[in-house]
Parts: structure tokens; sequence; C-alpha cells
């Protein structure tokens, strides 16, 4: 079949990597791609968010099948578009409807999701311009440090985490006075977790789901941990400290009450949830939701997974998920993410890359690059993620590290210590 892929990002080149494996791919299109996913399929120069341009495509080029990479499609109702289309309404679609995309679309509507099935989180209120006194009152009464999220999306930049009661008090106000645009139109203060993060993975059709490989990811831009929050520097699966006993309280206690709750509200997701978990004394508590596959995630997941992952699509749609079994490669798998100098605040486009073919024993996955006739430009602020596979993390991370150094690029940047503090 011919496949469509939306997004530009690491993740979509390991989609695209992956998809490509499977006898079932006839022709992969990614729109609009990124000079990495161009080894794989036909690179097509349209939004993710433009539907129309979307359908056209999809009618020109016989797709069959609409695999959604990042959140912001979903949210606006890639999928019901297709569905509600008379032409478009038997193509396959992995993503979720808007309704159900809300879990990453909307953070007060996740945690009244949550509340359902008392799903472990960390305790809340929410509050909007009509009651903005309330929430200056409530945030003098809490411990700090305190936690407030837009509601909505913000690029990832949605979330303050704030030491002092009279600036978390500021903060709030300036959310709810547009400092994120409408995404602050609701805020959301949450009671802080301290504890160590992971991401888990399921693939659902809404009643039945088979759990990925889990991953870490580092958010930091700086080596232990520290400095600006980015995209993602880098990540590991698996993830030594999530062992059986913590993976089983995971299941029982999130993964499955999310899936039944989906299930109950009779909301349609035929896609992926990510679970974005952290581990408070032993036990896991959600985070957040997202409604698709995580960045760096994706390019550690997704090699470790040996299964054909176009049939498990196919399975998501015809209701036979429960027959599948995934199967893992039990080697750890390291990504190291090359980025921009200056990101992630300003940085420069356009600066040639060189040395890939140096590289030996790893995977690339293109994340913000471009192609421009034989040269390969960055593109972005994470610019390529370097996937290595190895029996422990020292080996996996030596591998990436050493083709980090041997691509170049004017002012490339990367962490050397992914994955170190599990050791
Ligand atoms: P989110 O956009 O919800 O993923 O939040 C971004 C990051 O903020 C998370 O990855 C966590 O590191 C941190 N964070 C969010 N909520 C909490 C919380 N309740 N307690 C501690 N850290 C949090
Ligand atoms: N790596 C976190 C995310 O994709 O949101």
């Amino acid at each position: 079949m011919n496949i469509l892929l939306l997004g530009s990002g690491g993740r979509e080149h390991t989609f695209a990597w992956k998809l490509t494996q499977s006898p079932i791919c006839k022709q992969l299109y990614i729109a609009p791609g990124n000079a990495g996913t161009a080894q794989h399929g036909i690179n097509i120069n349209i939004s993710p968010e433009d539907f129309p341009a979307l359908k056209k495509l999809t009618l020109e080029k016989d797709i069959q099948m609409l695999v959604v990479g990042p959140e912001a499609p979903l949210v606006k109702g890639v999928y019901d578009f297709f569905k509600n289309d008379e032409k478009l309404k038997n193509i396959i679609v992995i993503g979720p409807s808007a309704e159900a995309a809300q879990l990453e679309g909307s953070k007060a509507f996740a945690k009244k999701f949550m509340q359902k099935k008392n799903i472990p989180t960390a305790a809340y209120r929410e509050f909007t311009l009509e009651n903005i006194q309330e929430g200056i009152d409530y945030i003098a009464r809490q411990k700090t440090p305190i936690v407030l999220k837009a509601d909505g999306l913000a690029a990832g930049k949605g979330v303050l985490i704030i030491n002092d009661i009279t600036e978390a008090q500021a903060e709030f106000k300036a959310m709810l006075d547009g400092k994120f645009g409408a995404a602050g139109n609701k805020v959301v203060i949450e009671e802080f977790l301290d504890g160590i993060e992971f991401s888990v993975f399921a693939l659902t059709d809404g009643k039945d789901y088979v759990l990925l490989p889990v991953a870490k990811d580092y958010k930091r831009i700086g080596e232990g941990d520290t400095g600006l929050n980015t995209g993602g520097m880098g990540a590991v699966s698996p993830v030594p400290f999530v062992d059986e006993s913590l993976m089983q309280k995971v299941e029982e206690r999130i993964v499955k009450p999310t899936i039944e709750t989906l299930n109950e509200s009779e909301m349609v997701y035929k896609g992926f949830v990510f679970f974005g978990l952290i581990r408070v004394n032993g036990e896991p508590y959600v985070i957040e939701y997202n409604c698709r596959m995580g960045d760096p995630e994706t390019e550690v997941v997704l090699p470790r997974l040996k299964n054909d992952l176009v049939e498990l699509f196919r399975a998501v749609e015809t209701g036979e998920l429960h027959k599948q079994i995934i199967e893992k490669d039990e080697r750890i798998a390291t990504t190291v993410m090359l980025v921009s100098g200056g990101y992630p605040e300003a940085y420069a486009k356009g600066k040639t890359m060189s040395g890939f073919e140096h590289v030996q024993d790893s995977i690339l996955f293109h994340a913000g690059t471009k192609a421009d006739g034989d040269k390969v430009l960055t593109n972005g602020g994470r610019v390529i993620a370097i996937t290595s596979l190895g029996e422990n993390i020292p080996s996996a991370l030596a591998l990436s590290n050493k083709n980090a150094d041997l691509i170049q690029f004017e002012g490339k940047n990367y962490r050397t210590d992914i994955g170190k503090d599990l050791l």
C-alpha cells in the first residue's frame, strides 16, 4: 500500500526508516519530511495542518494509510477530517480523533480524565480569568516548588516550575494575561512530584493495546541535566530502573485504566498513547499524556521493535491488535542528538553538514536537515539523532558519541552523558 507520513523531525525519519522495511509498504510519501526521510520515500512540501492539501495528495497518490507524527494536526482534527470525508473515510489513519487528542491538547481535560479511575497523578486545581483571585490565594497556600501549566499546546514551553510564591503568582497572572496566547486561557496548578521520569508507549485501537519498548529522554541542554529545557538531547531504551515490578504497576494502575476510560467514553483512538511518567518512592505517576510518539524516544524505541510496523497499524484498523505479540531487540539503544549552536535559544540554519561517509555502526535519523542539491544543510535546532545498539549503555553510547564527533557542521553541540545517570 501507499503510505503518507506527516511531520519533519527525527521521529518521522525513524518512522520512515521503519515503515519502508515492511513488504506491505509500496511507496512512502512524507509531508513535509527532511533530508533523511527523502532516503526512504518522496517528500511533498505541504504542511501537516493543511487538510485540503492533504486530501488532494491522498487522492492523487492513491494513499491507503495516513501515519501522523506530531500532535498539532491531531489536536486540529486530521483524523476526523479524513473520517468525515466521503472520499477519504476508508483510509487507515494512525492517530486519535480530535476529542481524544485533548489528552495532550488540554492539561485540564487530561487531569479530569485521570480522575475518573483514580489514575495516579499530581494533585491539581484549574483556574481561568474568572477565578484568578482564588488562584492567587491557592498558590499562597502551596508548598514550593509550584508547577504551573498552560492548559493548551504551547510548543513545549507551557510548563513552569517555580520556587518562589510571589514569582509563581506573577507568572500565573501573566499566563492568564496571554503570555502563551490562548493556550493559557486556563491554567492548571499542580503539586510538584520529585522523582525520575520515563516514557511508556502503547499502540491502541481504543480497546486493546500493545506496549512498545520503554525509554527515557534527556531534556536539558547541558551535561548532567543542567541548563535550559530542549525538545530532547538524547534517549535510551530500555530503562534499567523500570523493572518488571514497576512495569506491572504502570500497566495495572495507568495503562489499563487509561484504555478502559477511552473505551467507556467512546472516544475514537487508533494510535499511540505516550505516557510521560515519574517514579516517586517506587510508585509510578502520570506527568502527562501525549497523543503521539515521543521525540527523541522514537529514535530508540523503533530500532528495538522487531515487528512489522505496517502490520501492527493494519491490526489497529481491523481490531486484531490482541493477536499481535511485540518482539524486541534485547540490546540497549542510545540516541545522541546533535544540535545547532545557541539552541534552545536563537540559532542559525543553513550550515553545511559533512562527515556522513565516516559514520559506522550507528543509524542516523535526521531531525532538522534540508537537502540542497548534493549537500545537506542544517535546518533546525535539533539537527540529527545518532542511534546505536549495544550490549549495555556504555557500549551503545560509545558508538553514538564516536559518530557524533565525525559529523561536522559549524556550531555543533551535543551531550556526551546520555544514559550515564542510569549506570
Ligand atoms: P509536560 O509538558 O507536562 O511534560 O511538563 C514538562 C516537564 O515539566 C516534565 O517533563 C517534567 O519534567 C516537569 N513536570 C511537569 N509536571 C510536573 C510535576 N507535577 N512535578 C514535577 N515535574 C513536573
Ligand atoms: N520527548 C518528549 C516529547 O516528545 O514530548
